[in-house]
């Protein structure tokens, strides 16, 4: 897709469609809505002028009213997308507007399409807040980029209804908000892209993406974007002990990978942190001899998607370049029954010396980033955030909104919670105190690998990670209830959601010095 931050009047773009959002001003509960275009064009506001005030459009988030052959506009069709009340706007509501804008062209096959920025000084003070111009921008080059993903790259009938080209068309004058603005949306081309690059790892099938094929395609991206890669298999797991690891590996035919990417600054602070982004990355979970049911096992391809997120967060941090040193671990493995698969009773050798007793080998994620993170303190690591789709009971705790975080450390995790104002996703921490570790107490070995209860299951398997970090802040992030999304959203396509990777690159660029 070519896309262009343009700064012209957007009445006066030639386009087959242009985007103009509006909002709710109306206020008090039982007050009828009263939309208003966040355009200063009197040529949009002439052309809407009727439909407005017809009342059937409400401007409520996501809705749409289509007009063709607008009089005194350029454009072949106006297209006025509702953001919402006013006086809640934020540049998240952007987003999905600009998400909408996209999902509403491609079934219609419309190639090209411009979005007019939204203009807050269209309203007065008393209405709502006005929006940081930079952020903005990156909110809708974000959510333009990522409508475009569709999962559906297997189907023979498969129209491609790709956006040829997008024009983000703002009515600015100002230099230093032109060049503001410029930023804001270059950084969220690049987010976007690196966001549906982890997409498109998820929602490949296990057949297709093996371990031996996630190395592959992490390394060609690394190879792309600046990025120091390795990817080993068996002899250097075994070589390094990861035990854990290994016991999860064995059942396949399939190789393990661990996969080490490493980002350098060009003048690092020399006592400044490392840190270390560790991603569960298992590409297909049966349970192992603990098997999965049959229903909805198919899902269990995106038992990747920590890795995922983590792979496509380093993609969008080689090209933003933070000054700030980082490195990725990704332990890679199919979870599968054979002759030679772990068992339950099991008792493993993690890479750190600890002794796990297997209780169930459907708990597999935990073992492998036992090694992942143990692993990344020997590297170096001063940080450590890990991303994975660790348990079902994370969904039945949050929903499937917010996804879970679990830390021993608050410093840390404040940087990660003012992230989310900008990266617009929902984390909720959860707790992760010493007092929780009874259920994870063994009489054979130093730790077992599952619970003895079902109740905090999520909880459970965030104090088996924390015995693996020590004194080292950390935090892990549980997303197996948002990585994958049943129904799609006026903004998003249904599947693998891409969960974590904005948030990632947010905490790295707040240790950027
Ligand atoms: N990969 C699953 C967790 C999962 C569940 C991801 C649903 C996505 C959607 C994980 O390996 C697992 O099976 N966890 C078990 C742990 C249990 C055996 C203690 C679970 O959640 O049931
Ligand atoms: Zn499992
Ligand atoms: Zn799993």
């Amino acid at each position: 897709m070519n896309t262009t931050l343009a700064f012209l009047d957007p009445a006066t773009a030639a386009t087959p469609l242009l985007a103009v959002f509006a909002v709710d001003i109306s206020t008090g509960k039982d007050a009828d809505p009263h939309p208003a275009l966040l355009s200063t064009s009197d040529a949009i506001a002439n052309a809407a002028a009727p439909w407005i005030a017809s009342g059937e459009f409400k401007a409520g988030l996501a809705e749409t009213l289509l007009l063709h052959a607008p009089a005194g506009v350029k454009a072949e069709r106006l297209l006025i997308i509702g953001l919402g009340k006013a006086k809640t706007l934020s540049i998240h509501e952007v987003r999905k507007g600009a998400g909408t804008a996209v999902r509403f062209a491609k079934p219609r096959a419309i190639r090209d399409l411009a979005i007019a920025f939204p203009e807050d000084k269209a309203l007065s003070d008393e209405h709502m807040d006005s929006l940081p111009c930079d952020l903005t921008a990156r909110a809708i080059a974000e959510g333009v980029v990522l409508a475009e993903y569709d999962i559906d790259i297997y189907r023979s009938d498969r129209k491609d209804l790709s956006v040829h080209s997008f024009t983000c068309a703002a009515r600015e004058d100002d230099k230093k908000s032109q060049a503001e603005m410029q930023h804001g949306f270059d950084a969220g081309l690049i987010i976007a892209a690196s966001q549906n690059f982890a997409r498109e790892l998820i929602n490949e099938p296990g057949n297709v993406l093996t371990p031996t094929e996630l190395g592959n395609r992490t390394a060609a991206m690394a190879a792309d974007s600046g990025l120091q890669c390795e990817v080993h298999g068996w002899d250097k797991i075994n070589e390094l002990k990861m035990g854990a690891l290994a016991a999860v590996a064995q059942g396949s035919a399939e190789p393990p990978a661990l996969i080490i990417l490493r980002y350098e600054p060009a003048n690092p602070k020399p006592d400044g942190p490392v840190l270390a982004l560790v991603g569960k990355g298992i590409t297909f979970d049966t349970g192992g001899i603990s098997i999965k049911p049959a229903d909805n096992m198919d899902k269990m391809k995106y038992d990747m998607g920590g890795a995922a997120a983590m792979i496509g967060a380093m993609r969008a941090i080689a090209h933003l370049k933070p000054n700030v040193r980082v490195i990725s671990i990704v332990c890679s493995a199919e979870n599968m029954p054979d002759g030679k698969a772990f068992k339950p009773g099991d008792v493993i050798t993690a890479m750190s010396g600890k002794t796990i007793e297997i209780m169930n080998t459907d708990a597999e994620g935990r073992l492998v980033l036992a090694d992942g993170l143990h692993y990344a303190k020997t590297l170096g690591a001063t940080h450590l955030i890990n991303a994975a789709t660790l348990t079902g009971a994370i969904g039945v705790a949050l929903g499937l909104l917010n996804a879970g975080l679990f830390s021993n450390c608050d410093d840390a995790t404040q940087h990660f919670m003012d992230g989310l104002a900008t990266s617009g996703e929902k984390f909720w921490r959860m707790p992760c105190t010493d007092d929780y570790r009874d259920q994870i107490k063994s009489q054979i070995a130093d730790i077992m690998n599952t619970g003895g209860s079902r109740y905090g299951g999520a909880i459970t398997a965030a104090m088996f990670l924390k015995e693996f970090v020590g004194d080292t802040p950390w935090i892990h992030l549980d997303i197996a209830g948002t990585a994958w999304m049943d129904e799609s959203k006026a903004w998003q396509s249904k599947g693998p959601t891409g969960i974590a990777v904005r948030s990632l690159v947010e905490w790295v660029n707040s240790y950027a010095s």
